[in-house]
């Protein structure tokens, strides 16, 4: 799959198979999330993956929809560690959550490149997450993203629209050398 079909191909899964997910191909996504870029190289990510049952189903019970936390067969949380985000982008917002959302696309794509369904999930409740990992102050959990392999017409499709993909058409997001909306 090339870099554009890998892009494409990304969908978000609502369903997994319970086929477990081979190791390379969990040492492959997490690779692509370690080696993300990000501000000053401070890495300020951590990663979490749980693949045991319980551990899945109290991770799916702090989210309002938690059923494919359950149901795959790998569960990776990703975490932001706020201490090493000293700066914040144009003054005006904290940039913690940003380098986490870059390696985690990374990660997500490293998983469609390997044939695997992942979704994003940010609907979740903080406090019962951190319970359920243990995890102690200064430390946000940024992602759930449940990550296995998809039943039968599981990925999302947003293919309608003018473009057929579900995305806004490039003149309504796009310009050059002035801001036009
Ligand atoms: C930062 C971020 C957070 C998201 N959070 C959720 C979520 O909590 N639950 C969910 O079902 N999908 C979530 N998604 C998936 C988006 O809803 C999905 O990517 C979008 O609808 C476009 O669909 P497509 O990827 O199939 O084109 C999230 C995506 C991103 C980038």
């Amino acid at each position: 799959m090339d870099f554009q079909e890998t892009i494409r191909a990304q969908r978000p899964c609502s369903q997994y198979l319970p086929r477990p997910v081979p190791d390379e191909k969990l040492r492959a996504m997490l690779s692509a999330a370690r080696l993300a870029p990000s501000q000053g190289n401070l890495q300020p990510w951590r990663f979490v993956v749980v693949m045991d049952d319980d551990r899945k189903r109290m991770i799916a019970q702090a989210c309002p929809r938690g059923r494919p936390v359950a149901e795959a067969p790998v569960v990776v949380v990703a975490f932001s560690v706020e201490e090493d985000v000293p700066v914040t982008v144009g003054g005006y917002i904290s940039a913690y959550p940003l380098d986490v959302a870059v390696a985690v696309h990374q990660l997500r794509l490293a998983a469609t490149a390997e044939g695997l369904a992942t979704s994003w999930i940010v609907d979740f409740h903080e406090d019962k997450v951190r319970a359920v990992l243990g995890v102690p102050e200064g430390i946000h959990p940024i992602a759930i993203l449940p990550i296995g392999y998809a039943a039968d017409g599981a990925t999302g499709n947003n293919g309608s629209g003018a473009n057929g993909d579900g995305r806004k058409s490039p003149n309504e997001i796009i310009a050059y050398n002035e801001y036009p909306w």
